[in-house]
Order: C-alpha cells, then sequence, then structure tokens
C-alpha cells in the first residue's frame, strides 16, 4: 500500500483530522502533505504562535475555557483558508460549535486509537495538560468517544498499522468523500 496513486490529487474542501491524542494526526497530516504536495496546518502549533507561547503554558496561565475559546477562533479562521489538512488538537470536539464549523467547511476523518497505545506514543506528558495516566486517558476518550463519532465523516484505524498505512487509508477516505480530487 503506498501513496504514488494519489499523486496530482488535489483538496477540494479542508480536510480536518480529530482523535485523541497520540492518534498521529499532525504525523498523518505532514505525511501526507509531503507525499501528495498538499498543505497542512497543526491546530495546536497555529494557536501557539498566535499566541506566542505554549499550549502548556497557556493552560498553566489562562485555564482551559480560554484555551478552548482561542481553538475555536483558530478551527474557524482555518476553516476559512483555502483548502488543506487541518491536525486538530484532541479535545476540539468537546465544542459543539467547532464540530458544527469542520462539518459545515470541509471533510473530518477520525483517527481511532486506544489509551494503551496513547501512553506508549506519548512518552513526554509534560506538554500535553490534560493528559496525566492510563486512567485518565480511558476515562476521556470514553466520554470523548461520542464526539469523535457524531464530527466523524470517516474513521480510520490506527492500532497495528504503520503511519504509511494510515495516510493511505486517509487518502482513500478523502477521494471516497470528495475532498480529495485525482486527475
Ligand atoms: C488536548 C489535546 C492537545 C492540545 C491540548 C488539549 C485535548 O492536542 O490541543 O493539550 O484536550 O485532548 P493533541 O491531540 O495534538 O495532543
Amino acid at each position: 500500500m503506498d501513496l504514488r496513486q494519489y499523486e496530482g490529487c488535489r483538496l477540494a474542501k479542508p480536510v480536518f483530522l480529530i482523535g485523541f491524542m497520540g492518534a498521529g494526526k499532525t504525523s498523518v497530516a505532514w505525511h501526507l502533505a509531503r507525499a501528495l504536495c498538499l498543505d497542512a496546518v497543526d491546530a495546536d502549533d497555529y494557536l501557539e504562535q498566535v499566541e506566542g507561547r505554549s499550549i502548556a503554558d497557556v493552560f498553566a496561565e489562562d485555564g482551559q475555557d480560554y484555551f478552548r475559546d482561542k481553538e475555536s477562533a483558530c478551527l474557524e479562521e482555518l476553516a476559512r483558508r483555502s483548502p488543506c489538512l487541518v491536525a486538530c488538537g484532541g479535545g476540539v470536539v468537546t465544542r459543539e460549535r467547532n464540530i458544527q464549523t469542520m462539518r459545515a467547511a470541509g471533510m473530518v476523518v477520525y483517527l481511532e486509537v486506544t489509551p494503551e497505545q496513547v501512553l506508549e506514543r506519548i512518552s513526554d506528558t509534560s506538554t500535553r495538560p490534560l493528559l496525566s495516566d492510563i486512567e485518565s486517558a480511558r476515562a476521556t476518550m470514553h466520554a470523548r468517544l461520542p464526539l469523535y463519532e457524531k464530527a466523524a465523516d470517516a474513521t480510520v484505524q490506527t492500532e497495528g498499522r504503520t503511519l504509511t498505512q494510515v495516510a493511505s487509508e486517509v487518502a482513500q477516505a478523502l477521494v471516497d468523500g470528495g475532498a480529495l480530487v485525482c486527475p
């Protein structure tokens, strides 16, 4: 499975990659962007640039509600841009307004991950203010599951799959959903 068959394809609308922390949203977005010459933005990086400080500092200094307000504002800006791949923060679905923004503007792809994998993939949890241990990851993921499912146009499983496999499945889901148009 590789991405060569999608070379020359272009995005017809923005694509939002959602899923829990550690699902691989950023890696998949960059992988696809590099392979297919598409634009990609990490929504957390974008927010950090706008704020001029790290997400950990935003949480520590102004709290989660402030962060969520900024996250919604950034998402709306990114949704208005020319179509690109947007790797969203894991909690983007916690506000109904964000789900509406994403679904109205483009296609939403949910990358599924297990709590065990999350902790395996994220060794340094200091950059993730809402991730401490496996029990909290489990509880938060459980609470968010219906929201991810509600927001998603397509779902891609990441467990036991390589980055290339996941990216290829995402690319195919985008073609099927009309977000990636091939010559
Ligand atoms: C969060 C996930 C993080 C970041 C912030 C909050 C969450 O993004 O937006 O720490 O609530 O799940 P990643 O999913 O990119 O780690």
